[in-house]
Formats: C-alpha cells, sequence, structure tokens
C-alpha cells in the first residue's frame, strides 16, 4: 500500500493508473475508522483495479465552535485498517496541502443543502462539495463509495456529479450498526456511558417511522410526531431536527409518496450530535 501526501503526485499517479486502463474506486474519509468505513473500502475493492481511501478531516466543513479540534484522528490505525480492507494507496494530505495560502474558490450547492444538515451547518456542504470535488480531480475515480448514514450528503455529492459532468458512478453503501442499532460513527466517541445508553433510541425512533408506514400511515407531521415521541425517552439528548424528505429531491414532504421516503433525525447529546436516517418504501396502494 502506497501512501501519498502531495495532491500532484497523487494526480500523476492516478493519470498513470487510468493510462494503463485500470479502474479506480475512491473512498473519501475524514479518518479514524470504524466498520462503517471499512465497509466502503471493501465495496470499492469489489468493483476497481485500484482503491484509494482519502484520509483528510477538512477544515472547510466545520462551522466556528464544531468539532475540527477535537476530532478523532488515528493514522496508524486507520492505516492498518484500511490496508487490511484492500485500499492499495491512501491519499492523507494535510490542510495546506488542500488548502495553498491564497486558495479562493469553492463549489456551492443550492437548493437541498439549506434546510436539515445545512440549517444547522450553514457552510457545512459548502465544504463537502468543494473537497469532494478536489478529491476526484486528485484521485480521477471511475467510482466513489459513499455512505447511506449521512444522506443528504449522498444527495448533494450525487447532483454535483451530475451538474458539474463528473464521469463518476456513485455507489452508496448501507448504514453499518452496533448490535443495538445505533449507527457507527466516529463521533460516537464522544457519548459518556449514559449517553450511550440512550443512542440506540434513535434508530428505534426511525423503526417506529417505519412501521407506522407499513400500516398505512401516510402523514409526514404524524410519522415525525412519532418519531419525536421516541426520541424524548432519550433524557439527555435535545434533537436538533427530525425530518420527512423525498430522497430525490431532499425537499420536506407532507404526504409519503410512493417509491420511497426519508426519515431523517439529528440528536444532540452533550458534545456528540448524532445523525441517522431511514430510507422507507412506500406502496401505492397505501
Ligand atoms: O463523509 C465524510 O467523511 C466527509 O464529509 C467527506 C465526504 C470525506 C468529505 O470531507
Amino acid at each position: 500500500m502506497e501512501i501519498i501526501r502531495s495532491a500532484g503526485e497523487m494526480q500523476s499517479h492516478a493519470e498513470k493508473i487510468r493510462s494503463s486502463g485500470k479502474r479506480i474506486g475512491v473512498v473519501p474519509t475524514m479518518g479514524y475508522f470504524h466498520e462503517g468505513h471499512t465497509s466502503l473500502i471493501r465495496i470499492a475493492r469489489e468493483r476497481c483495479d485500484v482503491v484509494v481511501t482519502t484520509i483528510f478531516v477538512n477544515p472547510a466543513q466545520f462551522g466556528t465552535g464544531e468539532d475540527f479540534e477535537q476530532y478523532p484522528r488515528d493514522f496508524e490505525r486507520d492505516k492498518a485498517l484500511a490496508e487490511e480492507g484492500g485500499t492499495d494507496v491512501i491519499f492523507a494530505p494535510d490542510a495546506e496541502e488542500m488548502y495553498p495560502p491564497g486558495f479562493g474558490t469553492f463549489v456551492v450547492p443550492e437548493d437541498g443543502a439549506s434546510i436539515l444538515e445545512g440549517q444547522v451547518r450553514p457552510s457545512h456542504f459548502r465544504g463537502v462539495v468543494t473537497v469532494v470535488v478536489k478529491l476526484f480531480h486528485l484521485t480521477k475515480p471511475h467510482i466513489a463509495v459513499f455512505g447511506q448514514k449521512d444522506a443528504q450528503q449522498v444527495f448533494v455529492v450525487r447532483r454535483m456529479i451530475r451538474d458539474l459532468n463528473f464521469d463518476i458512478d456513485l455507489v452508496v453503501a448501507p448504514t453499518i450498526r452496533e448490535q443495538d442499532g445505533l449507527a457507527k460513527s466516529s463521533r460516537n466517541l464522544y457519548l459518556t456511558a449514559a449517553e450511550r445508553a440512550e443512542a440506540p433510541l434513535l434508530y428505534q425512533a426511525l423503526k417506529e417511522a417505519e412501521s407506522l408506514a407499513a400500516l398505512g400511515e401516510r402523514k409526514a407531521e404524524k410519522i415525525r410526531a412519532a418519531v419525536s415521541e421516541v426520541l424524548q425517552r432519550a433524557k439527555l439528548a435535545t434533537a436538533d431536527y427530525v425530518a420527512v424528505v423525498d430522497p430525490e429531491t431532499f425537499r420536506e414532504v407532507g404526504e409519503l409518496h410512493p417509491p420511497l421516503a426519508l426519515v431523517a433525525v439529528a440528536v444532540r447529546f452533550g458534545s456528540a450530535r448524532l445523525i441517522d436516517n431511514i430510507l422507507i418504501s412506500v406502496s401505492s396502494k397505501g
């Protein structure tokens, strides 16, 4: 496995791989790997000749007062897990390499990026999309693998790929969960033992939405109320939002429509902000 830190070197290496007719799969990450990340690496491994895993805690997607400084980092551990998962190249630039002095160009997503995560974290998706565009230019992938846990990020990146004519297939991998349903996340580390005990309520709340929809409930308001009721059992948490959106547009809906609705939640437990979502199949019969 190679480790590349320079943007120029990454780009010329990717160009050589492409010219030799090999397919590149990129897995963009901020490191501190858990099974969610390694599942993305394995998916890229199955579909491509060369897997590039990027590790970069992107300052541009953190707002003032957010957890950029505290964000967990462990390069040696990540290196071992990346290699075990089948990574060929780790691209791990530092902030100066990605944003050199004088950097002044950002890619700003519009509609759908200003609600939910975008409302709570106003410059977040501008930072995400900008870094993803840069990572795509540097790693020249045929496919890019992202996790469904960040459903709004998937929406924003998919639309950017389409709008900016990137010739890249986006592969979305399912959320990996702990046994009790809590979605794996590097930020779970911030939870105290008491908060960790309550955290599975996020998934239980989402499953409640799924059950209601399966019983025929179509009113988003009723689904949101049922999800909020379950979340209120988490005494140490406050909900940032509970939303029912059309996953194609990321607009909030009044009613669930076939084929799919997405229920998304964000909850704060002290310093930990957790997000999760569930895609619900909506049949036309109701
Ligand atoms: O999902 C993440 O870890 C980050 O948002 C990403 C896509 C690596 C961009 O920094």
